[in-house]
């Protein structure tokens, strides 16, 4: 039986040396210290050991069990140590490599011109103030002196939401919005985008987007209007800019100009960029008309006001001599990473 046994923890050890895995050592646990395993056979067979001898035998399997648990726990503990190791090894961060490079995108053209246009009026005392893009056809079109026949209305033809309900054509609704709330003295200017049934081409889109500004308060005349459009365009344009308002007409300003800005590429000399003129279009304006005050709660006989309208993607293409509008919208880093 001694000699039995001594062959079982003999060939056991020699199984457990052999393995190289956890999983083997597992095995070699099942096939000799399991239930249905070597020692526990010589444990069943028991009742053939005479009754004086069993306490002897029964305690040479005891040890020989502690024995192969012993060695299987050191080989497990070894075993787990070296593939830790092993694993360390693989995964070695090389801390001298170059690190990926981070993509970091670029401010839009749209946005860069949009932050010099506040910057400056903000400069001059404006707040910034938004309205909503789906607007009324109350405060987009009746309340700016649209009323529904108004052939203005067939021009800025949009998107209707419902028969009341419509995607702004302009940014001016925000002007009745603004006024109507009553808070006076009025100096703002409202940034946003707007919609109207144009088809894609290198200078219209169906969505683009426009800048409002609007002024109320006691004595308000042309002048600042000029004055400030002035200062606007040297500023955005270079100091040596001239203004030119030349008369116009829009339904919720009276009298209205548009304003054109002499060529800054030649120096109003005339070239391919402002088509040979020397002037460059860059905005409508003009007195907020007494009706629409009134239609807002204002009493035109004490206060009056001037309003304006950019486009502000207008902007973005004269200030960055981009030649198509199509390009602000296709947001391409390696075309928005120039500016
Ligand atoms: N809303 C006008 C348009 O989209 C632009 C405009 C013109 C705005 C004159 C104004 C203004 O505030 O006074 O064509």
């Amino acid at each position: 039986m001694k000699e039995k046994l001594e062959q079982i923890k003999a060939e056991a050890i020699a199984q457990i040396q052999a393995s190289d895995i956890p999983e083997k050592l597992n095995d070699v646990r099942v096939k000799f210290l399991g239930k249905k395993g070597e020692l526990t056979a010589v444990l069943k067979g028991m009742k053939d050991v005479a009754p004086e001898d069993r306490p002897k035998v029964g305690q040479l399997v005891n040890e020989t069990r502690a024995a192969i648990e012993v060695v299987l726990e050191e080989s497990r503990t070894k075993m787990e140590k070296f593939l830790r190791e092993e694993k360390l090894k693989a995964e070695v961060i090389d801390v001298t490599l170059p690190s990926k490079k981070s993509m970091v995108g670029h401010r839009h053209p749209n946005t860069i011109a949009l932050e010099e246009v506040e910057r400056i009026f903000v400069g001059m005392g404006y707040e910034v103030v938004e309205g909503p893009e789906v607007e009324y056809d109350l405060y987009n079109f009746e309340k700016l002196n649209i009323p529904a026949d108004h052939p203005a209305k067939d021009e800025q033809d949009t998107f209707y939401v419902s028969k009341d309900i419509v995607l702004r054509t302009q940014t001016s609704p925000v002007q009745a919005r603004v006024m109507e709330q009553g808070k006076l003295p009025i100096r703002m200017i409202a940034p946003g985008r707007v919609f109207r049934s144009d088809e894609v081409d290198a200078t219209h889109s169906p969505s683009f987007h426009q800048i409002e500004g609007l002024v109320i308060d006691k004595n308000i005349s042309f002048a600042d209007l000029k004055g400030t459009l002035e200062v606007f365009a040297k500023e955005l344009f270079g100091p040596d800019t001239k203004t030119k308002f030349r008369p116009h007409h829009f339904p919720f300003t009276e009298p209205s100009a548009e304003v054109d800005v002499s060529c800054f590429k030649c120096g109003a000399k005339g070239c391919r960029f402002c088509k040979g003129s020397g002037w460059i279009e860059i905005l409508g304006c003009g007195m907020v008309h007494p009706h629409v005050l009134e239609m807002c709660g204002i009493d035109p006989e004490e206060y009056s006001g001037f309003a304006f309208g950019v486009g502000l993607e207008r902007i973005a293409l004269l200030k960055y001599e981009i030649d198509d509008m199509r390009l602000l919208y296709e947001n391409d880093i390696r075309f928005l990473k120039q500016f």
